[in-house]
C-alpha cells in the first residue's frame, strides 16, 4: 500500500514538473517573439468553454453561424481567441496569419481529429490524412488533374444535356440547386470510376440511385461528427454506419470490376481506330501505381467527396444570383452569345473574361469552403493578433485550433473596399487594380491547395455557358433573401427556385 501511495506522489510530482517546464518554455517562447495576448471574447467561463460549443450548434441549425462570425470579428477584431469544449480556440481573417497556417508554418499544423470524423466513410486518403502519409496520397492523386484530364467535355454535355432536359419550358418552378448536385454527381462518378451513377435519368429505388442518397446521408451525418471533436469516438450512429457500408459495397462492385480487367490501360497507347483517345478515368490512371483495393476505394471517395458538393454550390449561388440580377445575366448573355450557340472548348471557357469574373465574385461573397481550420503540432507563433490593437505577434499553444473563417475575410472592406458586400463582378477587371493576395482564397493555398480547382473552374463555366445558350431568361421564384446551407461546404440555404424561360 505504501509503494503505491509513495508511486502516486512520484507520478504527481513528475507531471506538475512536466507542467512547469512546458509554462517556462512557453513563457520564454512568447518572449523570444515578442508575443502578445489575444482578445478573449467574453465567455461564462473559460475551462470548458460549453456556452462558446452550443451557440456555434445553436447558429449553425439557425442558419446563422457565418453572419455570427462576422459579428463577432466586426466586434472584437480580426482575431480573437475563445475556449470550446475544453481547447484553445483562435480565429482569424488576418490573410498574414493565413499565409503562415497554410503555408510558411504549414508543417506545424495538422488536420487533426479530421480522419476520427471522416474515416468511417472516406478511410485514409488525401483529404483526411496529415504529414507522410498526405504527402504520399497528394503525390498519388495530384498528376492525374492534368490539363488534359480536366477538359474532357464530351462527355460532360451528355450530363448536361440530361440537366437541361429536367428544367421545365412551361414556365414553372424548378429548384436548379438540385439539379446541380445530380449533375456533378453524375459527372463525378463518370471521371473517377468510369461509371456514372446517372442520379439525373437513373429509377427511383435502383442501386445508382440508393448510392447517391447514402453518400448524401453519411456526409451530412459527418459533420456533426466533425463538430464533436475527439470526443466522435463515443458518438454511436447506426444510419451512418449502414450508409457507409451501402456507399463502400458500390464503389468495390467498380473496382472489383477494373481489376478484373486484365492490365491497366494506358492513356498515351490507348487511340481507338478513328485515332480518338479513350475517355478519361481516374481509376485507371490510379491503377497504374497501385492496385490495393481499399487504398483505391479510399482515395476515389476522398476526391468524391472534396469535389462534387463544392462544383455544385458553385453553380447554385451563381443561378442564386443570376435570378436577382437581369443586368449580370444580360452582360453574361451578351459574351456568351458571340459563341454564335457554338460548344465552348477549354481555351475558349478560359477566354469568357466576364464569365470568369462572375465566378471570382461568386466565390468571394460565397465561398462554398466559408471556414476551416488547423490544428498546432507544436507551439508557434502569428504574426498578428497579439495586444490590444492586434497588430503584435500572437503565441499559439501546441494543441490550440486555429480557424480561419473565409467567408468574413472576402467581406473586408478594408481589401474590397466599401461595397464590399456589393456583388460586382467588375471589380476583377485589371484596371481596378484589386490584388486581395492571401485575402482571397476559395480554393485555399499552400500545400494543400485544391487539386481540382481547374477541373471545378472548367465544369462550372461550361454548364454556365450551355445553360445560357439555351434559355433567354431566369426569374427568381423565391422572394427571400439568400441564407447559408452548412453542411461540409456552404450551398444555398433555401435552395435555388426559379423559372427559365426558353429561347
Ligand atoms: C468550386 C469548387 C471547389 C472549391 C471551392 C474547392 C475548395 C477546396 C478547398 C478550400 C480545399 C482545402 C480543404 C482543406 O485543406 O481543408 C480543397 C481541397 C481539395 N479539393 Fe477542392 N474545391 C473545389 C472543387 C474540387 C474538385 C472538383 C475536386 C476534384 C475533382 C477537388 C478536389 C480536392 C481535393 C482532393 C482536396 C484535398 C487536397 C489536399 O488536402 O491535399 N476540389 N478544395
Amino acid at each position: 500500500m505504501g509503494h503505491v501511495y509513495t508511486f502516486g506522489i512520484i507520478l504527481g510530482v513528475l507531471f506538475l514538473a512536466r507542467q512547469a517546464i512546458s509554462y517556462i518554455s512557453a513563457a520564454r517562447f512568447k518572449k523570444r517573439h515578442g508575443c502578445k495576448l489575444a482578445r478573449q471574447i467574453p465567455q461564462r467561463e473559460t475551462i470548458i468553454g460549453y456556452d462558446f460549443y452550443r451557440e456555434r450548434v445553436e447558429s449553425s441549425k439557425n442558419k446563422t453561424f457565418l453572419e455570427n462570425t462576422k459579428k463577432r470579428h466586426d466586434t472584437y477584431g480580426a482575431t480573437w481567441t475563445a475556449s470550446t469544449m475544453g481547447r484553445r480556440f483562435y480565429s482569424t481573417i488576418e490573410p498574414d496569419n493565413v499565409k503562415t497556417v497554410l503555408a510558411t508554418n504549414f508543417k506545424e499544423y495538422g488536420v487533426g481529429s479530421r480522419l476520427k470524423a471522416f474515416g468511417p466513410l472516406l478511410g485514409e486518403g488525401i483529404f483526411t490524412t496529415d504529414g507522410a502519409q498526405w504527402e504520399h496520397s497528394r503525390a498519388l492523386v495530384r498528376p492525374n488533374f492534368t490539363r488534359a484530364q480536366v477538359a474532357d467535355l464530351d462527355t460532360f454535355e451528355t450530363h448536361i444535356q440530361k440537366l437541361i432536359g429536367k428544367i421545365p419550358t412551361n414556365g414553372s418552378t424548378i429548384d436548379l440547386q438540385t439539379l446541380f448536385f445530380q449533375l456533378t454527381l453524375d459527372s463525378a462518378t463518370e471521371f473517377l470510376f468510369g461509371e456514372t451513377v446517372a442520379s439525373l435519368t437513373s429509377p427511383e429505388g435502383s442501386p445508382q440511385q440508393q448510392f447517391g442518397k447514402m453518400f448524401d446521408l453519411a456526409q451530412v451525418r459527418i459533420g456533426a461528427r466533425a463538430r464533436l471533436g475527439n470526443l466522435v469516438i463515443f458518438h454511436r450512429d447506426p444510419e451512418f454506419t449502414a450508409a457507409c457500408k451501402i456507399v463502400h459495397n458500390f464503389v468495390d462492385g467498380i473496382i472489383n470490376r477494373a481489376l478484373e480487367k486484365a492490365e491497366p490501360v494506358d492513356m498515351e497507347k490507348s487511340i481507338d481506330g478513328t485515332g480518338k483517345k479513350e475517355n478519361y478515368i481516374f481509376l485507371t490512371e490510379m491503377l497504374k501505381t497501385t492496385r490495393d483495393p481499399k487504398q483505391l476505394r479510399e482515395e476515389l471517395l476522398n476526391i468524391l467527396l472534396a469535389g462534387r458538393d463544392t462544383t455544385a454550390s458553385l453553380l447554385s449561388h451563381t443561378f442564386h444570383v443570376l435570378a436577382r440580377r437581369p443586368d449580370i445575366w444580360n452582360k453574361l448573355k451578351a459574351e456568351i452569345d458571340e459563341l454564335g450557340g457554338e460548344k465552348p472548348d477549354y481555351e475558349t471557357l478560359r477566354n469568357l473574361k466576364y464569365l470568369k469574373w462572375v465566378l471570382n465574385e461568386s466565390l468571394r461573397l460565397f465561398p462554398v469552403v466559408p471556414s476551416n481550420g488547423r490544428f498546432a503540432k507544436k507551439d508557434t507563433v502569428l504574426p498578428r493578433g497579439g495586444g490590444a490593437n492586434g497588430e503584435s505577434p500572437l503565441f499559439i499553444p501546441k494543441g490550440g485550433i486555429v480557424m480561419y473563417s473565409v467567408y468574413v475575410m472576402h467581406r473586408r472592406e478594408d481589401i474590397y473596399g466599401p461595397d464590399a458586400l456589393e456583388f460586382r463582378p467588375e471589380r476583377w477587371a485589371p484596371e481596378e487594380n484589386l490584388r486581395p493576395g492571401w485575402g482571397y482564397l476559395p480554393f485555399n493555398g499552400g500545400p494543400r491547395i485544391c487539386v481540382g480547382q481547374q477541373f471545378a473552374l472548367t465544369e462550372a463555366s461550361y454548364t454556365i455557358v450551355r445553360i445560357l445558350q439555351e434559355f433567354a431568361a431566369i426569374e427568381s421564384r423565391d422572394s427571400t433573401a439568400w441564407v447559408e446551407g452548412l453542411s461540409l461546404t456552404m450551398s444555398s440555404g433555401n435552395g435555388v427556385k426559379v423559372s427559365m424561360i426558353p429561347k
